[in-house]
């Protein structure tokens, strides 16, 4: 498993097959549970089950049977797993707690939200047997559950269509309608889905983080993750940005779907690497799909606006004894080069933020760069430059975001993927490539002026070593 070509080294990615959204996500007694859409006979979309893992480090993950089957009311699509501590649902049975799980059934087009209970920390799955605990009211789409506990009862938001709807209850069980939100706010390229609801606690008290995952109409075509944020009274989310503004999560092309663990005391959230354009072509085998490095969420005031800000979790227990730091001036015409492992982490200070450079991962004759223009106030990512691209139609491309200044930034690098946390994490992009040869050669140029940074090069070994 470990030597198969692009099969990520420290990122999640199932045995074989397809695989799409994180579900489930919860943390409990000591175990991150990671469920996921899966197909578990092939390597393309297809009647969609929960496949499960488990990890105490979010690194190295257990891979553990399917957890959900379709059945007579569907397929098993997106949803949550909240522990029931106070057995709201009556179905503890012994002191053990129950893990419940709220999922849509998707039939023929049509939707519905049903659970499953765990009484075994999440071994094995028992489906209620009245369901579906939420009928559909007339909507085409209607789906993604995500539960959480606020204070006294349950809040589970839903990805409508167009809108995210808000339903509260006190057992798991019977669910009724509190509020919808997001009809003339937003992007609206494409369909909402995977909704998440997230309190945050700040120094100027609660705010509260509305994601909403769309596809497409991302900021770069295709899927992506934008956010809204504001206050939470229980009933409705309010917005504190006005109805044009829109908050873009990650301005990559690959990352969707992204949601927080429950039952953990700080935002942590994980994400499907991929896009709906061309998540069925990917030049992987025998597995399809892989999920982002696991980030934790923060806010930030920036320019008068409250951003979400994502700091990568460390993987420390996997960083290899080479390991480069230095101070470095970059003339115009001189690059700073070196040959770096296919599982890397390269991280910058800046002197000046303002000083245009180019940065490329170089493979035989092809490479993935990343720009960034002070002038223009811009940071590209071009994929046009790569071999293998044609796939699909949709991959080779240049994708942009607006970036003022680049004090900092922080690569992972891992087989075939990129994330580039830039500035402490407020602006961050999620890229796949597919280059081939044995290593690759990162080369940093700075463009006009002359740049000076301090780096920190490491080498990440594999989570399938010894
Ligand atoms: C998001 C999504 C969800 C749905 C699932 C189906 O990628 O389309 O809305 O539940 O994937 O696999």
């Amino acid at each position: 498993m470990s030597h198969e070509k692009f099969r990520p080294q420290y990122h999640f990615s199932p045995r074989k097959n397809w695989i799409n959204d994180p579900n489930g996500l919860c943390y409990f007694n000591g175990e991150y549970h990671l469920f996921y859409q899966y197909h578990p006979h092939s390597k393309v979309w297809g009647p969609m089950h929960w496949g499960h893992a488990v990890s105490t480090d979010l690194i190295q993950w257990e891979h553990l049977p399917v957890a959900l089957y379709p059945d007579e009311l569907g397929q098993i699509f997106s949803g949550s797993v909240v522990v029931d501590h106070l057995n709201t649902s009556g179905l503890q049975v012994d002191q053990r707690k129950v893990m419940v799980a709220i999922f849509t059934h998707h039939k023929e087009g049509h939707e519905t939200q049903s659970i499953a209970y765990s009484r075994d920390e999440g071994r094995t799955w028992e489906k209620y047997h009245l369901n579906p605990v939420l009928d559909n009211p007339g909507l085409k789409d209607f789906r993604d559950p995500k539960v959480f506990w606020n204070e006294t009862h349950w809040v589970m938001s839903l990805a409508c269509g167009d809108h995210i709807r808000f339903y509260r209850s006190e057992d798991l069980l019977n669910w009724t309608y509190l509020s919808s939100f997001g009809h003339e706010y937003g992007a609206h390229g494409g369909v909402w889905e995977c909704p998440d609801l997230i309190r945050f606690q700040t120094d100027a008290g609660e705010k509260w983080v509305l994601i909403v995952s769309i596809n497409p109409g991302g900021p770069n075509g295709g899927s992506a993750i934008q956010y809204f944020t504001g206050s939470f009274d229980g009933k409705m989310f309010k917005p504190d940005q006005s109805k044009e503004v829109v908050k873009w999560a990650d301005y990559g092309r690959d990352f969707y779907a992204a949601v927080t663990w429950s039952n953990l005391a700080e935002p942590l959230w994980i994400g499907w690497m991929n896009n709906w354009q061309y998540a069925n072509e990917g030049p992987t085998h025998p597995f399809r799909g892989s999920m982002s490095i696991p980030r934790k969420l923060y806010l930030k005031e920036v320019e008068g606006k409250t951003m979400l800000v994502q700091k990568p979790i460390e993987v420390t227990p996997l960083l290899k004894e080479r390991t480069e730091s230095e101070c470095i001036c970059l003339k115009p015409e001189h690059a700073f080069s070196r040959v770096i492992q296919r599982q890397s982490s390269f991280q910058a200070t800046i002197k000046s933020g303002f000083v245009a450079f180019d940065l490329s991962i170089k493979g035989e004759g092809e490479q993935l760069t990343i720009n960034f223009n002070p002038f223009k106030q811009c940071l590209k990512v071009d994929r046009t430059g790569l071999k293998l691209v044609q796939f699909s139609k949709e991959f080779a491309s240049v994708d942009s975001m607006s970036v003022k200044y680049v004090n900092d930034f922080h690569l992972f690098i891992d087989e075939c993927s990129i994330e580039i946390f830039i500035n402490q994490g407020t602006k961050v992009m999620t890229e796949l490539f597919y280059m081939n040869g044995d290593s690759f050669t990162l080369e940093w140029k700075a463009n006009k002026t002359e740049l000076q940074a301090k780096y920190r090069l490491e080498e990440i070994s594999s989570i399938y070593e010894p």
